[in-house]
């Protein structure tokens, strides 16, 4: 081994012990003629010294001194010599071994580096360099001691979660990555066949329907850390390549899902994080998460809940709330600001009417005609428009608002979804606004009683509200009633106000799984083309079963703070779905179009 130690690892302890370092050059300085390195690997970093006068004689003094003069930032070198303690005051008490420091008598360089694109060390106030700078040169990227944190405590997770779900029996299956096209909902990766020209793989959105075959199979318990592929519109926390812990179940009903995932992570928690966590999750319908929060991933673990006051402000004279509540659909909701939850300077009781007027502006840029507010006072609620609002119907506001002294009241109206929607970012904007997320464990919740169908809120046609695998509520469903009316046995994972997980119960009848596919308007040759070995297997004696599929970059990302998935990816992609450190995609040779018997329809110079 080139390394006795790592370069995190050096302690007061190991003072008068002869180690041996490799690592990156990170820094360097020189005090009259004593040089000082930082040596670093992704455990840590070690300084290293050169002092021409503290050498035994045996020492080659001049040959170190000449091989030190050579090296350059990230050179990577190994070196031999002796722990000491520092001088007294030079301690850094930011770095675990910055106690101690190595007095080298022996150097090695093992490969020079060019300069690098930007810095890796970690500096006071340091800000990082564009992210297409750092995809580009993800390898540099990774040596900083923040990704490497990221990478280390991403394996611990997923080691943490294979460890548990083979002790209670679960087996890792991997499932194909080159499928058939199956119906989740985002558009697929195709990739195309040599050996029978003019058909396509697609990359699996997810192993949806092999785990379903497994099951088929009598597999039981499930499980895989599996590839998934979609090509959907970027956002921060998605990736067109993600990782679920996919996992599925026989035999079992929805509490048994729910009992397995639930003491998985609390095993998690207590390998990675030291902590124990608290089960079962709350769950919450859907009905209720959108009344509330305003969203399906709601976020329990602070108050300010959207209160409807449509039934109360009908009956005001104020002409905005009228015209709007004259619509059909329409509602009026409140969020009150509790003045316990404002933090200085922020808004507070005596906001003014700056403040007031950068949460209308807000509100037009959600979509909202503007916001309107009111503060409670000694003398009751008070603003510009209480005059419209009748004693009684101030008194109810304060009443169902809950409204003390020194609140104040947002109230937005419009179509009840959009302003569910707004009222939900609403409070998330307020929630971070005034520091209410700041030091807050980590919460979880089961989002449940899920319809079974939903509206496409484009073309309102009739489709999934998860996937087409979902059991009806009752296991069976009356294809010719009121299909938005019946309930599946879905439910999402939310942590912290973002969904980490979906699944289900799912159809295990192929009967039943046919009448899905026609309520969702499937013509019988579809079903045949697409899923007739799918529902054959079905009709080989499937057993009842069910699971669920969870995103663990989202998850690991939200454990570690990152605002994007991105960072707990080693290669991922960037926001236009690019692969810099590679630069794909990129276009391929005619000969590899022609083995395939592709063509290209874009111009050779739009290509680029
Ligand atoms: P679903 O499509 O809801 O369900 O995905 C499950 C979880 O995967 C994560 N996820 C993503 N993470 C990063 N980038 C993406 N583009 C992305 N898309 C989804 C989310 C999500 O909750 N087969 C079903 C599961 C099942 O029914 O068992 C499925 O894939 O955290």
């Amino acid at each position: 081994m080139i390394k006795t130690n790592d370069c995190g690892a050096l302690r007061s302890k190991d003072i008068g012990q002869r180690v041996r370092l490799a690592g990156w050059v990170r820094f360097y300085r020189d005090h009259g003629g004593v040089r000082f390195y930082d040596l670093a690997d992704s455990f840590g970093s070690t300084q290293v010294v050169y002092d021409p006068e503290a050498y035994q004689s045996n020492v080659n003094v001049v040959g170190i001194g000449q091989l030190l003069n050579n090296i350059g930032r990230e050179y990577v070198i190994a070196v031999k010599g002796v722990v000491r303690e520092r001088v007294p005051g030079t301690e850094d008490d930011r770095n675990p071994t910055g106690t101690v420091e190595v007095l080298i008598d022996e150097i090695e360089i093992l490969n020079s580096s060019k300069v690098i694109p930007f810095e890796i060390a970690e500096q006071k106030n340091s800000t990082l360099p564009s992210e297409d700078l750092r995809l580009k040169y993800r390898y540099l990227d990774l040596r900083r001691t923040e990704m490497a944190y990221n990478l280390r405590f991403r394996h611990k997770v997923l080691a943490s979660a294979r460890r548990y779900l083979d002790s209670i029996g679960f087996i890792e299956v991997e499932t194909p990555t080159l499928t058939r096209s199956s119906q989740e909902g985002a558009r697929d990766f195709l990739v195309p066949s040599r050996t029978m020209p003019g058909t396509f793989y697609a990359l699996p959105q997810s192993p949806q329907l092999y785990k379903q075959m497994l099951m088929v199979g009598g597999v039981e318990k499930y499980f895989q850390l599996a590839r998934c592929y979609r090509d959907e519109d970027s956002r921060s926390d998605r990736q067109p390549e993600f990782t679920q812990l996919d996992l599925e179940m026989s035999f079992v009903d929805v509490e048994d899902i729910f009992r397995t995932i639930e003491s998985l992570y609390s095993h998690i928690w207590k390998d990675v994080l030291g902590k124990e966590l608290r089960t079962p999750f709350p769950r919450i319908t859907l009905e209720d998460a959108l009344n509330k929060y305003g969203t399906d991933a709601p976020d329990i673990r602070f108050g300010l809940e959207l209160v409807d006051v449509t039934d109360i402000v009908k009956c005001s004279s104020y002409d905005i709330f009228q015209k709007v509540l004259g619509k059909k659909g329409s509602a009026v909701i409140c969020v009150n600001l509790k003045s316990t939850l404002v933090k200085e300077k922020t808004l507070d009781a005596n906001v003014g009417r700056s403040e007031v007027d950068r949460l209308i502006d807000w509100a037009k840029q959600q979509g909202m005609g503007g916001l309107t507010w009111m503060r409670m006072t000694d003398e009751g609620l008070s603003s510009n428009i209480v005059k419209y609002f009748g004693k009684e119907v101030l008194e109810s506001l304060e009443r169902r608002t809950d409204a003390t002294k020194g609140d104040l009241l947002l109230f937005l109206a419009g179509p009840r979804h959009l302003v569910q929607k707004a009222g939900g970012h609403l409070r998330m904007k307020l929630a971070r606004e005034n520091g209410l997320l700041e030091g807050m464990d980590h919460q979880f919740v089961w989002l449940v009683d899920c319809p079974l169908f939903q509206a496409d809120p484009v073309t309102g046609k009739v489709a999934s509200f998860h996937h087409p695998f979902v059991r009806p509520v009752e296991g069976d469903f009356d294809e010719n009633g009121e299909l938005l009316s019946f309930k599946g046995c879905s439910y999402d994972l939310v942590l912290n106000g973002s969904e980490i997980g979906s699944g289900s119960m799912r159809n295990h009848h192929a009967e039943v799984q046919r009448k899905m596919f026609r309520a969702l308007g499937m013509s019988e040759e579809r079903m045949r083309e697409e899923f007739d070995f799918f529902l054959e297997a079905l009709e080989f004696g499937a057993p009842p079963h069910g699971g669920i599929g969870m995103g663990m970059d989202r998850f690991c990302s939200i454990l570690l703070g990152c605002e994007s998935i991105r960072d707990v990816i080693a290669f991922p992609k960037n926001k236009k779905f690019q692969s810099l450190v590679d630069s794909s995609p990129k276009k391929v040779d005619q000969a590899k179009l022609d083995e395939l018997q592709l063509m290209s329809l874009v111009d050779e110079d739009e290509q680029d």
